[in-house]
């Protein structure tokens, strides 16, 4: 078997794209954190395949450009990719975060911005990929469930994982109370995760990302009662 080499993967711009099919409160935190300064960066364009995506009236209250494009118009997915890309393009975006985006993107788009699609996915992957996973891990009678930040590839909640949360089920959780729970661990790591690729320094071993080149080193969330995320000694 052949030792994969260490790449460092190069440091992109600050320019992000933010792209939802609805609710958008992964969107909300990234503003919020670009707000605070919590994260260096800015929004270049919020863009949904659905009109009445929540997320765009986010968007426009934080003032950022928005973009609706339906998939229907189009005549299979590498086509739609292509004009996300041109969008994409004409609003100098330098980095793309899916969040809650309900496509899966083609290679069109993923070699377009390549090592810079970002998803949020709400179960520790590779457990649970697809829909309802915090349902999943519920229904599977897990204690520890959680959230991934990972780099987007082909296949469906798949590609390297960038960040992990973990948050502990509890006996009295219902779908909803777990799926709130993991949502604002969601809002914590998907920020922090952006800002450790825009500050640069990580590096690719095979599938593993190595975070200890990166500006801030930033280790898994331990589980805690509250699903909050606990002060780390350095
Ligand atoms: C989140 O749970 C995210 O992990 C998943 O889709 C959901 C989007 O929620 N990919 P929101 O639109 O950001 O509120």
């Amino acid at each position: 078997m052949t030792t994969p080499i260490v790449r460092t993967l190069p440091k992109p711009g600050r320019r992000l794209a933010v792209l939802i099919s609805g609710r958008g409160s992964n969107l909300r935190a990234i503003l919020d954190a670009i707000r605070t300064g919590a994260l260096n960066a800015e929004v270049g364009l919020v863009f949904s395949n659905r009109r009445q995506a929540k997320g765009l009236r986010t968007a426009k209250r934080y003032g950022v450009p928005t973009a609706v494009l339906s998939h229907r118009a189009f005549r299979n997915r590498r086509a739609y990719d292509a004009r996300i890309v041109k969008l994409l393009r004409e609003h100098r975006v330098d980095v793309v975060c899916l969040a809650g985006f309900m496509r899966i993107v083609s290679p069109v788009l993923l070699d377009a911005f390549p090592d810079r699609v970002l998803n949020i996915h709400p179960s520790l992957l590779p457990a649970f990929q697809g829909l309802d996973a915090s349902c999943q891990a519920l229904d599977y009678g897990v204690r520890i469930a959680g959230c991934t930040v990972h780099f987007v590839d082909e296949t469906l909640d798949s590609g390297p994982v960038l960040l992990q949360a973990a948050v502990r089920v509890h006996d009295e959780d219902t779908h909803e109370t777990l799926a709130q729970r993991i949502l604002s661990v969601e809002h914590e790591i998907y920020p922090r995760a952006i800002g450790l690729l825009l500050d640069g320094g990580l590096r690719r071993h095979g599938r593993r990302v190595l975070l200890s080149g990166a500006a801030e080193r930033a280790p898994a969330d331990m589980p805690t009662e509250s699903g909050r995320r606990p002060t780390h000694a350095r």
